[in-house]
């Protein structure tokens, strides 16, 4: 069966998109990473895309207008490689409404909160300040509301004693490389349904939610 294309969106050091690059390296994985654009022309995300044979894209959103018109030159260069899921990974520009209702139930992002908690910037930093014991990250749909979309994975960890943003941010990223492949794996099944702000995902077995809670 011809593999879902994925279009992965980034800003700087993309190791959620080399995680996705690396987990479509196994043949049986149903996704492969079609193109990566960056906003950013020299960032390293870029460079590790290209050495894994990867095409991408540098689009500066400096030389448009406003955000609707970068957003479409976005999204032309995504359709031009037959893209059906789009995922943003550390993607730093607020999109235009445009953008999410053009890819509506085919945009996913991750994020380094167990939202609804703690959306925004600086989020590691948040979730320390604000004495909670558990964070994690979260893949939810992308809509026009910032990190507020429906939610369809988490993974959590513990905040320990001592912790500060680098070593909270280090703990959640590794589980963010095992929690994006596989929900990419699960929309390129088929597997993800939407039902309003609620996600279901077939195949998880009833009861069982979809949080993941590895050890620390
Ligand atoms: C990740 O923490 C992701 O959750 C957030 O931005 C960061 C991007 O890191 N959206 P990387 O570029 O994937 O290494």
């Amino acid at each position: 069966m011809a593999k879902l294309k994925v279009g992965v969106l980034i800003s700087g050091r993309g190791s959620n998109m080399a995680a996705l690059i690396e987990a479509a390296t196994a043949a049986d994985y149903p996704a492969e990473v079609a193109v990566v654009v960056s906003n950013v022309a020299d960032t390293p995300g870029l460079k590790t895309a290209q050495d894994a044979g990867v095409a991408t894209a540098a689009i500066s959103h400096k030389g448009f207008p406003d955000r609707e018109s970068f957003d479409r030159a976005v999204s032309a260069e995504l359709e031009k490689r037959g893209v059906g899921l789009v995922a943003l990974a550390g993607f730093m520009r607020i999109q235009s409404p445009w953008f999410p209702a053009h890819w509506k139930d085919r945009i996913i992002n991750i994020h380094p909160s167990l939202l609804p908690a703690f959306p925004g910037l600086r989020v590691q930093q948040q979730a320390i300040d604000a004495g909670s014991r558990i964070s994690g990250c979260t893949v939810h749909f992308v809509t026009a509301d910032l990190d507020a979309g429906p939610i369809i994975a988490q993974a959590a960890v513990p905040v320990l004693p001592g912790d500060d943003a680098d070593t909270l941010a280090a703990r959640i990223l590794r589980q963010e490389h095992r929690l994006y492949p596989m929900v990419v794996r699960w929309f390129a099944e088929g597997r993800i349904s939407l039902s309003g702000a609620k996600v279901a995902v077939a195949g998880v077995p009833k009861g069982a939610t979809l949080l993941f809670s590895p050890d620390p």
